[in-house]
């Protein structure tokens, strides 16, 4: 399996997104100023992988910092971190799970706050490889048999600490026998799914297919398409579902063709504080993406761009939610709060 992220010799080395498929590279962040250029550069994406380079970079940060001051070089760090990126909640809770437990070791010795910041950090990522594996053990029966499965973005290894979300799914339905292939849309305008899900399914050997993302009605109405599984950035109390723009047109046209739409994510990217998706702050990206392609101009120059990085899936196009303590389904206020307990 391939290794998004992991803390090495006091550093932080991240497969470098930005460069897949085409380049297989790595990156090692020594501060947190880097991590956080790291999360906002896209080198390191997906709410649960951001989450685990949240928490490693202010194990970083407070590893580097001095000994005066602490709590506010702590601020520091927690500020600069949570500026990255506003949608995926992951971030805000990897960096809160943090906090309180610097808050704890308060008056400790400064090597034992640090020893604890950084063994914390890497229990982040060790716990996010569990839950993705759990999720796919929930997430599995759902899928159905010998037909294909459609994803947007990238929800897999690369998109958390390892095994993925929406393809930890899948990778659990073909590990107990079900013969599924894998439709990827590309995903613009980052193309996540045409230069990192191909890549790594192809990694394991998964049967998979690139399509452009306005293609997924002509092959929903085929009959060919078992179900949608796509991962998500922050789910509201009421279930409404911010994930990859374009996510909410590839659920309309699931519900219109009777295609079962599952939206797999961990517990920690549930905001139960937010009734509903109206309330999702969405990312607004560079109009370069837009505009260009590696690199390359595809529109006139001084073309007027919109770039929002996430859309948000109302409740009611949402077949089922699968997180690794259960599947919840509607009504979502019930059945989410019930999973959290
Ligand atoms: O902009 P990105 O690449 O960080 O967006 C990623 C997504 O939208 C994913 O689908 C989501 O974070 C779930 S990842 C398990």
């Amino acid at each position: 399996m391939v290794e998004t992220i992991q803390w090495i010799d006091d550093a932080v080395v991240m497969i470098d997104q930005t460069r897949l498929p085409l380049e297989e590279r790595y990156v090692t962040c020594r501060t947190y100023v880097e991590v956080a250029a790291a999360i906002r550069g896209m080198v390191i994406r997906g709410a649960p992988a951001i989450g685990v380079a949240a928490a490693m970079g202010v194990a970083l940060g407070v590893l580097r910092a001095g000994e005066m001051d602490l709590d506010h070089q702590m601020e520091a760090i927690c500020a600069t971190l949570a500026a990255t990126r506003p949608t995926a909640v992951n971030l805000f809770w990897a960096i809160d799970r943090m906090k309180q437990l610097y808050l704890s070791l308060r008056g400790r010795p400064i090597a034992e706050i640090r020893r604890r910041l950084v063994a914390e950090a890497i229990l982040v990522r060790e716990e996010d490889i569990a839950i993705c594996r759990a999720i796919g053990r929930n997430g599995a029966p759902l899928v159905p048999d010998a037909k294909t499965v459609l994803t947007h973005c990238n929800a897999g290894a690369l998109a958390t600490a390892g095994y993925g979300t929406a393809l930890g799914v899948i990778r659990a339905a073909i590990e107990g026998g079900k013969r599924v292939d894998v439709f990827a849309d590309e995903t613009r305008p980052f193309l996540q799914g045409a230069r990192l899900t191909v890549w790594e399914l192809q990694q394991d050997g998964i049967p998979t297919t690139l399509i452009t993302d306005n293609m997924a009605g002509h092959f929903m109405k085929s009959g060919r398409i078992g179900c949608v599984v796509v991962g998500a950035d922050r789910i509201a109390a009421n279930g409404d579902v911010a994930n990859k723009v374009g996510t909410y047109s590839v659920a309309v046209l699931a519900k219109e063709n009777g295609v079962p739409f599952f939206v797999a994510a961990p517990i920690s990217t549930l905001d139960l504080t937010l009734a509903s998706g109206e309330l999702i702050p969405i990312e607004q990206r560079a109009a370069s993406e837009v505009t260009h392609v590696f690199g390359h101009p595809v529109a006139p120059a001084e073309t007027v761009v919109q770039n929002p990085a996430f859309d948000v899936t109302p409740a009611r196009y949402v077949s089922a939610i699968i997180t690794e303590k259960g599947v919840a389904c509607a009504p979502y206020e019930e059945s989410l709060r019930a999973l959290v307990g």
